[in-house]
Formats: C-alpha cells, structure tokens, sequence
C-alpha cells in the first residue's frame, strides 16, 4: 500500500501555486484538493493556475480556500482546465511565467501533467531558479521513473467495461472486434486492457506485429470453436490504427468490426486507487517544495513516493513488461 512520507521541514516558503496541463486525467482533482489542503493545513496559501502554462502566461490564477475543493475529489476532468501551450517553448515566455508568479508572490509551482508538461517545468525553473515540481497525470502511464500516474487505473477500467460489453456483442453476431485504446506511442493502457478483457490478441507499438501473424491466431480460434474474438490495439502516434487493420484483414477474407474508445477513458469518475495515489502524490507535492526541493517529479518507486529530477526521466522510455505481453498471448490462446 502506498505510503505518505514524513514531512517536518520548516520552510519560508508561503505561498504556492499548481496547475494541470496536457491531456487532462481523472484523478487531477484529487491531486488540487490535496495540494490545497494540505498546503493550507501548512500555513501556506495557495493558487490555482487556469488553463495550465497559458494562466501563467495570460495571468489567470485565483486563490483557492478548503471550500473551493469541497466535494471534487470524486470528479473526472480538471477544475483548472488544461491546454497545451506552444507559446512555452520559447525561453522568452517562460521568463513572463516566473515573474507573473512573483508578481502575486508565490514561491513555488506544482504542475500535474505528462512529459511535455515537465519538460516545460524542467525549462522553467532551470532558466529562472523558480521552485517547480511535477506530478505524474496522465492516463497513457508512459512516465519514466515511476511505477503509476493518475488516471491510468481509470482509463484502464473505463476499457474493460467497454470490452466487457463489446464481447456480449461479437459473441452473439460471431464477430471480430478491433478495439482501439489511447496510449500515443505507448502501450501501457493497452497491454492492462487485454489481460483484464481476456483480448485474443493485442497489438503495440512496443512490438510488432504482421497481419499473417494476427490472422493465424484468428484462424487457430476458430479451428479450436471460437466464434468471436476481441483485438486490442494501441492508438499509437497516428489514431485510426485499427481501421487500417481491419482493411487489411479484409484482405485476408476476415470481416471485423472498429470500435476506437477514445475520448471515453479520458473522462468519468476516478476509481478509489487513482483518488488515493492522487492525494498521496498531491501532499507529497507540497512537503517537497516546502523542504525546499525543486526541478523534479514526485513519482512512485515500490509503493514508495519518491523524488526523480526531471532530467532523469526524459529520453528515458518507460518499458512494457515483456513477459506480461507473452502471458495475456498464453492465457488467451
Ligand atoms: O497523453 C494522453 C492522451 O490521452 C493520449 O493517450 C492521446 O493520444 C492524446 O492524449 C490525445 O490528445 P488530445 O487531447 O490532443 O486529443
């Protein structure tokens, strides 16, 4: 079970800001709520960023109090919104962030997003000495560094029940089902999905497949009474993957049916464990930047929350295990 460190430091620091960017996760608001309240339970007072890196840039921020986060740990989205905001690669808005924040007076910044959200906080605060950390928010959980991010688990349920329900379906019409998952140019949603949803195969980008090779596990279901069969694939970096899959197993003389899940797992109701890793992550957060630490990810390592400069994380890809991608292949058969 995941633990909350201790922490005793007494900083100067006394007000603090965070903001969500990227693709929003559920489980962001659990992570401000608990970043507010624990930040006030601390003597700090605390701001939110609207719009992630574009409020800093636009001066959208407002104070937050214990009510403003009442009754938000259970909902989906970001009560910050989110954006991706390209002005932030240049150097030169980067400084205007860092003094809009002084200018209010706040010392130190969390940032819950992907890695394009910390690559920019990594910029940041190498450039103008602001106190940045980042938390891991993301649904694709393709984060170096750390074992979880929030809203992987929930994207990962939102899936299941869809494939849950997808299966009722190709069974009674004896059908083939591609069912594309989100992930970018990871894995990670997809590989869960097809264990949990006992897929008859899944396709990654972390290792290719051919479609003869999809064919003959299709074809040997089939000589085993099979009648139906689910296909997981991973979005990768072009979404529409399964479509193109679905055309070429058509080649084949295999008619199957597309079912892109989209947007669907990025929203809804967090699950318990993203609500949990989310406060734990959120606190943890606001205990590092009060112990005066900065340019760096509060992740998860064994159970364990742990500090990783940022520059550990980037250029590192986060791997799959392989043995899992073999299993869901073994019990499926
Ligand atoms: O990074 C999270 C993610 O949901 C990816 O899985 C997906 O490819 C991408 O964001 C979609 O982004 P957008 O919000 O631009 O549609």
């Amino acid at each position: 079970m995941l633990t909350f460190p201790r922490f005793d430091s007494h900083s100067k620091l006394r007000t603090l800001a965070v903001l969500t960017s990227g693709g929003d996760a559920p489980g962001m608001n659990a992570a401000i709520r608990a970043i507010v309240r624990y930040g006030l339970t601390r003597g700090c007072q605390v701001y939110g960023v609207l719009r992630g890196y574009r409020g800093l840039l636009d001066n959208q921020m407002i104070q937050l109090n214990t009510s403003s986060v009442a009754n938000l740990i259970q909902r989906g989205g970001t009560l910050l919104k989110t954006d991706r905001c390209d002005a932030f690669y240049e150097k030169k808005f980067r400084k205007i962030a860092a003094q809009n924040l002084k200018n209010r007076g706040i010392e130190g910044l969390v940032t819950i997003g992907g890695d394009g959200t910390f690559a920019a906080a990594h910029l940041m605060s190498k450039e103008t000495g602001f106190p940045i950390l980042g938390v891991p928010g993301t649904i694709d959980n393709d984060i170096a560094e750390t074992e979880d991010t929030i809203g992987f688990d929930t994207a990962v349920n939102t899936a299941i029940e869809a494939i849950d329900r997808i299966r009722d379906t190709a069974s009674s019409h004896d059908r083939i089902f591609l069912v594309e998952v989100m992930g970018h140019s990871s894995g990670f949603i997809a590989l869960q999905v097809a264990m949990g949803g006992g897929a008859e195969t899944v396709i990654l980008p972390e290792k290719k497949i051919s479609i003869p090779t999809i064919c003959k596990t299709i074809e040997r279901g089939i000589q085993r009474g099979k009648t139906s069969s689910i296909i997981v694939v991973a979005e990768g970096p072009k979404p529409g993957l399964s479509s193109r899959i679905s055309e070429a197993l058509m080649k084949y003389g295999y008619s199957s049916r597309v079912c892109i899940l989209g947007h669907t797992q990025r929203g809804g109701d967090p699950t318990t464990h993203d609500r949990v890793l989310a406060s734990v992550l959120g606190a943890s957060a606001v205990g590092y930047l009060l112990a005066e630490k900065s340019n760096a990810m509060v992740g998860v390592q064994n159970d364990q929350v742990v500090l990783v400069p940022f520059t550990q994380i980037f250029r590192k890809k986060k791997k799959l295990p392989t043995s899992l991608i073999d299993l869901a292949q073994v019990l499926a058969s």
